[in-house]
């Protein structure tokens, strides 16, 4: 059955480089647990249960979308489906967030992840709910796929959770050179395929999470992490013109990558998304002209009252400018921010 017509397409067009009427804007984490709704839901439900049943995470991908008007949805999942995928278990612990009980160790331990993996038959779920999304959407605005990128699965399957240092990880990539790189691309494999059956099922537009950037300098992320993230965008591209699917706009968000912007810029992304610590006017000067970007406000702004959050968002825009641009935070939102901060958040920004 074929898609209802897109109404709203700011942030496609955004990120193709054409005009707007108006700056597209969407969230980090917009589904989450600031939300009462989302609360209420998730009382209910267990979380990785709402991932792996389309229905439930169709109705909560929608949430904001019915409270806000925003430009953009994104798919209800996590970056950690995929650890999942590979025979790990990941719980969701209250007030931890992720834990991985059995994490990597040693390099013997790869030899226990079950790959390849055939993603249809292990995050199909996924695929569903993209699919089920989509029409549920009734094409108010499109819909966001995503995937973490190599080194920040690496990082969750070897520190077995969330970390201050990424000490282990980094550990493995001066201590094991190798089998690091036998990690990354089989990840790598995974993700490629995974995001291409993202697009196969319906996702407007692609993000990569590569929230780990922020412990690696540029000898480390050069060597590790930006191969892979070159890698997929291109396997990507392909895979999607052999399928004769039609091409969507990819985005990188590699959290806390000062110092490689430049080569961010040169791995095919149309969209690099910034976070907070980053300067727009220099980004902007730094990764040229024909990228977009999108970002950056400080999601600790919305903490801020409405008139100094209404001038915060005013002072970013100003250094974005309107082309070339799609408004968000620089992260996710808390859980105890108040929704009301994201309404002016959005209503600032369609102001301009
Ligand atoms: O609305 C959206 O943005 C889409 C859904 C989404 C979630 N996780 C839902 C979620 C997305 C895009 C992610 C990506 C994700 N997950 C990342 C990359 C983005 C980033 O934040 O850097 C990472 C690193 C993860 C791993 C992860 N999942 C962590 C570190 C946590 C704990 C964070 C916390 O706030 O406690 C999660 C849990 C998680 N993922 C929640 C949500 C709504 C909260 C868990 C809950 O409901 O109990």
């Amino acid at each position: 059955m074929a898609f209802p017509v897109l109404k709203n397409d700011r942030l496609l067009r955004a990120a193709r480089g054409e005009e707007v009427d108006k700056i597209p804007v969407w969230v980090m984490r917009q589904a989450g647990r600031y939300l009462p709704e989302f609360r209420e839901f998730r009382s209910k439900h267990d979380f990785f249960t709402i991932c792996q049943t389309p229905e439930l995470a169709a109705e909560i991908t929608l949430q904001p979308i019915r409270r806000y008007d925003l430009d953009a949805s994104i798919i209800f999942s996590d970056i950690l489906v995929i650890p999942q995928a590979l025979g790990m278990v990941v719980e969701m612990r209250p007030g931890v967030g992720p834990v991985l009980p059995d994490p990597l160790v040693t390099p013997s331990d790869l030899k226990k992840l079950e790959h390849p993996v055939n993603v249809n038959e292990k995050l199909g779920y996924v695929f569903e709910a993209i699919t089920l999304t989509r029409h549920k959407l009734e094409g108010k605005v499109p819909l966001i796929g995503f995937s973490g990128a190599p080194w920040t699965l690496m990082g969750y399957m070897i520190e077995g959770g969330g970390t201050k240092t990424m000490s282990k990880a980094k550990a493995w990539l001066y201590r094991h050179p190798e089998a690091s790189k036998e990690l990354l691309d089989l990840l790598t494999d995974v993700i490629v395929d995974y995001l291409v059956g993202q697009v196969q099922a319906g996702a407007q537009l692609l993000q990569l999470f590569e929230s780990n950037a922020e412990y690696l300098g540029p000898e480390l992320f050069n060597q590790f992490a930006l191969p892979a993230i070159a890698a997929i965008n291109k396997r990507v591209r392909e895979k999607v013109t052999q399928l004769n699917l039609e091409q969507v706009p990819m985005t990188v968000f590699a959290k806390g990558a000062h110092y490689a912007l430049e080569e961010l810029s040169k791995c095919g992304y149309d969209v690099i998304s910034l976070d907070w610590t980053m300067d727009p006017e220099l980004a902007r000067k730094r990764v040229g002209p024909n990228i977009t970007l999108q970002g950056n406000l400080d999601p600790c702004a919305l903490y801020a009252p409405k008139g100094k959050l209404e001038e915060a968002v005013k002072e970013m825009v100003g250094k974005f400018g309107k082309r070339r641009y799609i408004a968000n935070l620089g992260h996710g939102i808390y859980p105890d921010m108040d929704p009301e901060s994201v309404k002016t958040l959005i209503d600032t920004i369609h102001s301009f």
